[in-house]
């Protein structure tokens, strides 16, 4: 009895003391000299009110609130992959929409947006959060909705211009490499083509078509019935001696994972894009071969099979692996870790005031 008692008293008794630790905890960081950053106190108290303890305890470590108002392609990666993958911790990333008032940016991922708006996050917006226009297609293949043109506050692109510029690069080796290892080859030319239906592809398909009359193009892809699964993705690559990184449409730096899975996977990119000079700004010139370097697909194809019978000068597209080694980058499920990780890290660093004025004038003109 007495027992029982005892306890059932000081259970109310315990919280008080627990609830006043914490006070005191918080009034020595306020306190603190060294502590300048009130605003961040004031958000811990917004939390404890609507979120539950593990966001506190995240939130407890300051880091900025990325809010990822949709999935990009529906594509569900482990939220984690930020700190697991690349090392990134600065934010706290989440798809929780309920956070969305203390939501420090708002990732928006364009093709997602529908036509009449209605889905992108509630009105009025926090007057502290950003919001993050998040797009990887080309002009070409960006549909232009209207009304989203001043309410951005960064953008999230493939190019270099961008506030956040998302790009997978070759990184310079510590110790120069010197024997890197040709992968064992079976084919000469090899195309995969996963979305023949995007806009603008004509210029590839027909440089395709005159490229295939002289020279044999293995292709894979779900245009023709040779489907590759994603554990096939880099040994294929690596199976051929050159492969064509034509990209769906002609744009300033839109030069996208179509190079880099050759050269992380060991194979020559023949690559159909904007200038060699803008891939140079990338990749080093001798990596690659630019089909405007010749004046027109046969010579292309005369010269490839040249390639073919002289060891020597095929040898001489490795050389850069000396001093530089390329990532292979993720795919499908994780195709969009890199931008997004990228994103966290840059809202922690960036807490000025931006907006975007006019967005397709920036993209379109
Ligand atoms: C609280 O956390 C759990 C998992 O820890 C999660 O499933 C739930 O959605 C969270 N709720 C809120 C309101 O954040
Ligand atoms: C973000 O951009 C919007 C739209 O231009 C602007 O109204 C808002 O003040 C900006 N907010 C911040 C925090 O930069």
């Amino acid at each position: 009895m007495l027992i029982t008692n005892g306890s059932s008293l000081s259970r109310p008794s315990l919280i008080v003391m627990f609830a006043g630790f914490i006070s005191l905890i918080i009034m020595f960081f306020w306190l603190s000299p060294s502590n300048n950053c009130p605003p961040q106190l004031i958000i811990l108290k917004q939390y404890n009110s609507d979120t539950n303890k593990s966001s506190v305890s995240d939130a407890a470590k300051d880091k900025p609130i990325l809010l990822m108002w949709f999935w990009p392609e529906d594509f569900r990666f482990d939220l984690n992959d930020c700190k697991t993958i690349f090392n990134i911790d600065s934010c706290l990333l989440t798809d929780d929409r309920s956070l969305y008032s203390n939501a420090d940016a708002v990732l928006i991922y364009h093709k997602s947006i529908s036509w009449d708006l209605t889905n992108l996050p509630p009105s009025p917006r926090p007057p502290f959060q950003k919001w993050i226009w998040f797009n990887l297609e080309s002009p070409t293949n960006t549909q232009k909705k209207t009304g989203i043109e001043n309410l951005f506050n960064h953008t999230l692109s493939y190019r270099q211009d961008a506030d956040i510029f998302t790009r997978l690069h070759l990184t310079v080796r510590k110790k120069p490499d010197e024997e890197f290892v040709i992968p064992k080859k079976d084919k000469l030319v090899c195309w995969i083509v996963s979305n023949s239906g995007s806009t603008g592809v004509g210029t590839r398909i027909q440089f395709y078509q005159e490229l295939s009359k002289h020279i044999q193009v293995h292709m894979f892809g779900k245009a023709y019935a040779k489907f590759l699964d994603h554990s096939e993705y880099y040994p294929t690559l690596a199976s051929c001696k050159f492969y064509l990184s034509f990209e769906n449409s002609i744009h300033k730096d839109y030069i996208t994972e179509k190079i880099n899975g050759p050269l992380a996977a060991g194979t020559v990119p023949v690559v159909l894009g904007p200038p060699r000079k803008n891939y140079e700004n990338f990749y080093p010139g001798d990596a690659f071969i630019h089909v405007n370097d010749f004046p027109d697909a046969k010579s292309l194809a005369e010269y490839l099979l040249q390639l073919d019978k002289d060891e020597e000068a095929y040898r001489r597209f490795f050389n850069w692996r000396k001093y530089l080694s390329p990532t292979p980058h993720l795919l499908q499920q994780q195709e969009f870790d890199l931008p997004i990780c990228t994103a966290c890290d840059y809202i922690a660093t960036h807490k000025e005031y931006k907006e975007i004025r006019d967005l397709y004038e920036w993209y379109f003109n």
